[in-house]
């Protein structure tokens, strides 16, 4: 048969997330020798730029990663080689036919597969869809579109969106991000439970007693208020990343690795979720607070916030899954910003031993003695569980202990950026780390009443020091359901 190309348009080329991530995921798919043999990446975007500024533009975004130094300018310079521009407005069909001219001179006697990457505000994907799908496809190979939230702010302006991509496109030319399915500890996530004895046994409401999903960082929105005001941490971090890691969490076990079994299970566990309830959730906002002579400014002294803003910057939440395996198991999510940590991981703690023989030498602290396992998806990547040992020596005393497996001590090789997992799936056609439509449905399903009410009676949130570790609600919240944080626990400083 013919040779097969791939054109990969970067639409809104001068933005942000393209330069910080995907002209580099795309770099160092080109290094590692990933992409296919022929390819070509076009940026298009409003402002005038040759191909001469794009590259320069480009070049400078792409740097080469510890064990990618050996030629790394040359690749660089082959890689710019093959990338083009093309200026256009987002809503001209005529602008995308030029394009489509360029994109042809590149594909010339090639089955020539198009990749779209909407790097551009939501309210313009429905506009770049239908000047692609009608003026830019591919003619003879596959045409897809890749865009990344927010998909609305609610459930009716979510199936707005879906349904204006799908007066134009397929629901299997579209590939919805949600970046975290890219991390490779989340990836992990099924491997660790589906091809180990010792994990999928314990994981039910039998054995474990809460999961906790915690999202921190230490820095607030700096500058990118302006898209955060409207949405809040529940939009920004809630519905999508930590939800996506509960599903693949909870789970059952799919029919096998094929995309749609994957996600059939995944919407399967959401669909068997109780909406959020407003007294199931705290939410707070950082304020400014100073510390060894610096002050670091709350949320609302950024300039693109309105000073009464009571857009939450932290939440924390208790949702429950209503199956057999679940039954009564609170999921507890965390998620803030400009906390004293920037971390992103599991925890999961597990019941007490019934009867336990060695309960006189935990002391009274029966909570402090249960196992918890712990996948710390960043940064520092490792997998840990927390059990009980005996202090060596004489006597009986035991103490807790971890059984650690961390990356960087046991792989040498960088863990690549989440883009590039992704980017190289949607160019392979594999959907399994993509969000389905109806999978994006029952999220916002769970957080579109919550979120209602909150701005309905304007609660306002609790006021947090910026680079602390949030509002003291968030420990009432977890009590409620007799648990404690276990990133909080101060008798572990490392925990
Ligand atoms: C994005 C959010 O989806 O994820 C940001 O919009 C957040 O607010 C970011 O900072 C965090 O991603 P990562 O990969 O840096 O943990």
């Amino acid at each position: 048969g013919n040779e097969s190309t791939v054109s990969i348009t970067v639409v809104g080329a001068s933005g942000d997330l393209a330069k910080k991530k995907i002209f580099p995921a795309l770099f160092a798919l080109y290094y590692e020798g990933c992409l296919p043999k022929h390819f070509t990446i076009f940026g298009y975007a409003r402002s005038r730029m040759t191909d001469a500024e794009l590259r320069n533009l480009v070049g400078q975004t792409l740097t080469c990663r510890i064990d990618q130094r050996e030629n790394c300018s040359d690749k660089m310079d082959e890689f710019l080689k093959r990338c083009f521009y093309h200026s256009g407005q987002y809503d001209s069909e005529e602008n995308f036919a030029e394009l489509d001219n360029k994109l042809k001179e590149h594909e010339t006697g090639m089955v020539a597969n198009r990749l779209y990457y909407l790097s551009i505000p939501p309210n313009i994907f429905v506009d770049v869809a239908r000047c692609a799908s009608t003026s830019a496809s591919s003619a003879n190979g596959w045409t897809r579109v890749i865009v990344e939230k927010p998909f609305g702010r609610d459930s009716e302006s979510s199936a707005a969106l879906t349904r204006g991509l799908k007066r134009y496109l397929v629901e299997d030319q579209i590939f919805r991000i949600d970046h975290y399915l890219g991390k490779e500890l989340v990836e992990n996530l099924s491997v660790l439970r589906f091809s180990n004895l010792v994990f999928e046994p314990l994981w039910s409401r039998q054995y474990i007693r809460n999961v906790q999903l915690i999202f921190s960082e230490d820095f607030g929105t700096e500058g990118r208020g302006g898209y955060f005001d409207s949405y809040g941490i529940i939009r920004d971090i809630m519905q999508n990343h930590l939800l996506q890691i509960l599903a693949l969490f909870a789970m059952e076990t799919p029919v096998s690795l094929d995309a749609e079994d994957i996600r059939n299970e995944k919407v399967k566990v959401l669909r068997s979720m109780k909406p959020l309830q407003l007294e199931n959730v705290v939410i707070g906002q950082y304020k400014s607070h100073t510390k060894g002579g610096v002050t670091y400014p709350a949320y609302i002294d950024d300039r693109t916030v309105p000073k009464d803003s009571v857009t939450p910057t932290f939440a924390a939440a208790a949702l429950f899954i209503n199956n057999a395996r679940w039954d009564g198991v609170p999921f507890l999510m965390k998620a803030g910003k400009a906390l004293h940590t920037k971390r992103a991981e599991i925890r999961v703690q597990f019941r007490h031993v019934p009867g336990n023989l060695y309960k006189r030498s935990f002391g009274t602290d029966l909570d402090r003695a249960t196992n918890e396992l712990v996948i710390r998806v960043q940064p520092d990547e490792a997998i840990y569980l927390k059990i009980n040992n005996k202090i060596p020596g004489l006597g009986m005393r035991l103490d807790r202990s971890k059984l650690n497996l961390h990356y960087a001590a046991r792989y040498s090789k960088e863990i690549p950026d989440a883009y590039e997992r992704l980017l190289l799936d949607a160019i392979e056609g594999e959907r399994r780390l993509f969000i389905r439509s109806d999978e994006l449905d029952a999220a916002w399903e769970l957080f579109t009443p919550v979120l209602k009410e909150l701005e309905d009676k304007k609660i306002a949130p609790e006021l947090y020091p910026y680079g602390s570790r949030g509002p003291v609600g968030a420990h009432y919240l977890a009590a409620k359901y007799n648990v404690r944080w276990g990133d909080l626990s101060a008798d572990d400083p490392h925990n």
